[in-house]
């Protein structure tokens, strides 16, 4: 399965800040935003990834990604010069996506909790696959209707009068066929290729299977400054709490087998002092000692 990691957009409800540098460039606690949807990906197996950002930001992706190959990845980079869609991904990315399926990821999600993704991923055969999250805002969102047999039955942007409490996050699987079915797609109201209207297709013809994520799980929203510093608090108190940390996507690529044990202590052996470093030294001694990391569900 091809990764595209979409990271454009204006970020302009957080501007100042991002006059420097975009959003999903934005620290959140310890590490830039796009670690943590980059480690989602890593984490549910996907290694070829494309990142779209604007002509701007993106030589600073660039820079902090690179070509992925110290994550054992493959990572290019495509352009996306006005922000007219989440949709648009499948058009700029059509020829890195080829013939294959491919999972969309906003730069800007932020997850954490259970094993809910990497089993979606191992599961997926065909069609497409969206999450559903219980929120108390949903008309801010995406949402997914079901009946009394949890059955999707609809899928509007935004509506203005929700018809569920259930958010559809920023994480899509689909089968090759979103690529006909977003250059089939006319702009919405408010000028974008939406991706509601992607997986309205898919619902229509039967084929968008949607999984509830569970109680307990989190998905944060880190696009004002105060849910940005939100999202930042709740990382700092999880990898206090527990001392693991969220979206590293060294540790995540390492138990995937990505890179080896010894690649992955060459890695660290490059970082400054910093805690950072002193985290993937304590995972790197687990795993010598023939341990996984607290947490990690087992490679499928
Ligand atoms: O976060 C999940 C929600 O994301 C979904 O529930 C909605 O269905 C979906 O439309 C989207 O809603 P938003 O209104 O929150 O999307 P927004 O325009 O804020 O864009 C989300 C991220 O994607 C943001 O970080 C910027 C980036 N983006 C967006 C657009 C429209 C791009 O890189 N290019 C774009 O053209």
């Amino acid at each position: 399965m091809k990764g595209i990691i979409l990271a454009g957009g204006a970020g302009s409800r957080l501007y100042p800040l991002t006059m420097v540098a975009s959003k999903q460039l934005q620290p959140v606690y310890d590490k830039p935003m796009v670690y943590y949807p980059l480690t989602v990906l890593i984490a549910s197996g996907v290694r070829d990834f494309c990142l779209i950002s604007t002509p701007k930001d993106l030589p600073r992706f660039r820079e902090l990604l690179g070509d992925g190959r110290e994550w054992g990845l493959s990572i290019e980079y495509r352009e996306q010069p006005r922000p007219e869609g989440i949709a648009q991904a499948f058009l700029i990315a059509d020829t890195f996506i080829g013939q294959d399926p491919v999972t969309l990821i906003l730069g800007d999600n932020v997850f954490f909790g259970g094993d809910a993704f990497p089993r979606a991923f191992a599961e997926f055969k065909s069609g497409a696959a969206v999450f559903a999250y219980h929120v108390t805002d949903p008309q801010r969102y995406g949402v997914v209707e079901f009946d009394a047999r949890m059955r999707a039955v609809s899928i509007e942007e935004k509506p203005v009068r929700p018809r569920s409490s259930f958010a559809v996050p920023g994480v899509y699987l689909y089968d090759n066929q979103v690529v006909d079915i977003a250059r089939s797609l006319k702009p919405s109201a408010r000028g974008e290729l939406e991706i509601t209207d992607v997986n309205r297709v898919y619902l229509e013809r039967g084929q968008l299977q949607v999984y509830r994520l569970p109680r307990g799980f989190a998905w944060l929203d880190a696009g004002t400054s105060s849910s940005l510093h939100e999202a930042s608090a709740y990382v700092q108190a999880i990898e206090k709490r527990q001392g693991i940390k969220i979206g590293c996507p060294e540790e995540a690529a390492l138990w995937r087998g990505f890179i080896t044990l010894d690649q992955f202590e060459q890695r660290l052996g490059r970082m400054p002092n910093c805690e950072y470093r002193d985290y993937l030294s304590t995972v790197a001694a687990e795993a010598r000692a023939g341990r996984l990391p607290y947490g990690v569900p087992r490679a499928g």
